[in-house]
């Protein structure tokens, strides 16, 4: 493969085990997808369906009880059981993230300016005064006028909508391949979620970024991202191009999302839960070998969609 070829980010068999009062269990398993560098793809699906543990699994960002398995490579690099130095050098710097809450993300004392700085120390060999100056740069990047006395602010000083674009400025800050968005306009009204959207896409294009957009919002998924994974229960069960899949879709669970979803554009509600979310995921049958995870069959070129006759019958 060339260069160009090899995909910013290829997940295959990628599965997270959860332990929990003695118990081990499968939150998500058999993940596989890949994205192309600057590309955009979207993770949907309804709460618990997997998606936060996918993201966190690839950025290195599992809690303690979480394991992963599997494979994620970043432009041909191993992730999963990655050195800790080496995951270190590259959270942060090539691989950005933006968290769905930033209160909890950032850090409530320092001023942001100091930690927008630190990011900046840590990957780049800025002085000081460039760090400073770079902040700021950032800091207007991402739509945040006034960005000289945001410098000195706490992130509790700031709206939600600003504190989003701090996190996002946070995220790009050392000009990351791969930016990881969990959700990052859902706790923002309507106006606020649209530009938060409208901010990520232009940020996309212009650094050509490659984007992992996770989103509960069929509205946002047709709007930013070339393809989509659905997820359900901690599976993937249908991938391939947005466009193709909000007009066709293959997987029974898909076409439950779009009806009961509303109008695309319509970014008010969230996905409704269709079933019993994870039915399975307080069952230790699966770790018994039981329920194995059927195969994703390609029913059209790049259209991927997983049997549903074997799982009926799991
Ligand atoms: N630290 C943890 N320990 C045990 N189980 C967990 C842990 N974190 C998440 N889970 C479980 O794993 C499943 C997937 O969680 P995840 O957070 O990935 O869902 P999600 O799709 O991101 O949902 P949401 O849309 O609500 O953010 C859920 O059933 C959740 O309860
Ligand atoms: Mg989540």
């Amino acid at each position: 493969m060339t260069p160009e070829q090899i995909p910013a980010l290829q997940v295959q068999s990628l599965a997270v085990t959860a332990s929990r009062g003695g118990r081990a269990f499968p939150a998500v398993r058999g993940v596989d997808f890949s994205l192309r560098p600057s590309s955009k793809l979207a993770l949907v699906g309804e709460s618990g369906s997997g998606k936060s543990l996918t993201a966190l699994a690839i950025a290195g960002l599992l809690a303690d009880n979480l394991t992963p398995s599997g494979s994620a490579r970043f432009h041909g690099e191993e992730l999963i059981g990655m050195a800790p130095d080496r995951r270190r050098a590259l959270a942060g710097s090539r691989i950005g993230f933006v968290f769905q809450e930033p209160m909890s993300a950032l850090h409530p004392i320092l001023p942001i300016g100091v930690q927008l700085a630190e990011g900046l120390r840590a990957h780049t060999g800025l002085s000081r005064a460039q760090r400073r100056d770079r902040a700021i740069e950032l800091l207007d990047l991402v739509g945040l006028a006034k960005a000289r006395s945001i410098l000195d602010n706490r992130i509790g000083q700031l709206s939600g909508g600003m504190r989003q674009r701090v996190m996002i400025a946070m995220a790009i800050s050392c000009e990351p391949d791969l930016l990881i968005a969990d959700e990052p306009t859902t706790a923002l009204d309507v106006t606020l979620q649209r530009q938060i959207i409208e901010l990520l896409r232009g940020l996309q294009e212009r650094l050509g970024l490659s984007l992992l957009m996770i989103t509960h919002d069929l509205g946002v998924v047709s709007e930013t991202c070339e393809e989509v994974a659905v997820m359900y229960a901690g599976e993937i069960v249908e991938r391939g191009r947005t466009a193709q899949i909000m007009r066709a879709p293959g997987h029974a669970y898909t076409g439950a999302l779009l009806d009961a979803s509303p109008r695309i554009g319509d970014t008010r509600r969230r996905l409704p839960s269709i079933a019993t979310s994870a039915p399975w995921l307080t069952d230790t049958r699966e770790m018994a070998g039981e329920g194995v995870v059927s195969e994703l069959r390609e029913v059209s070129p790049g259209h991927w969609v997983r049997d549903q006759d074997q799982e009926a019958a799991a």
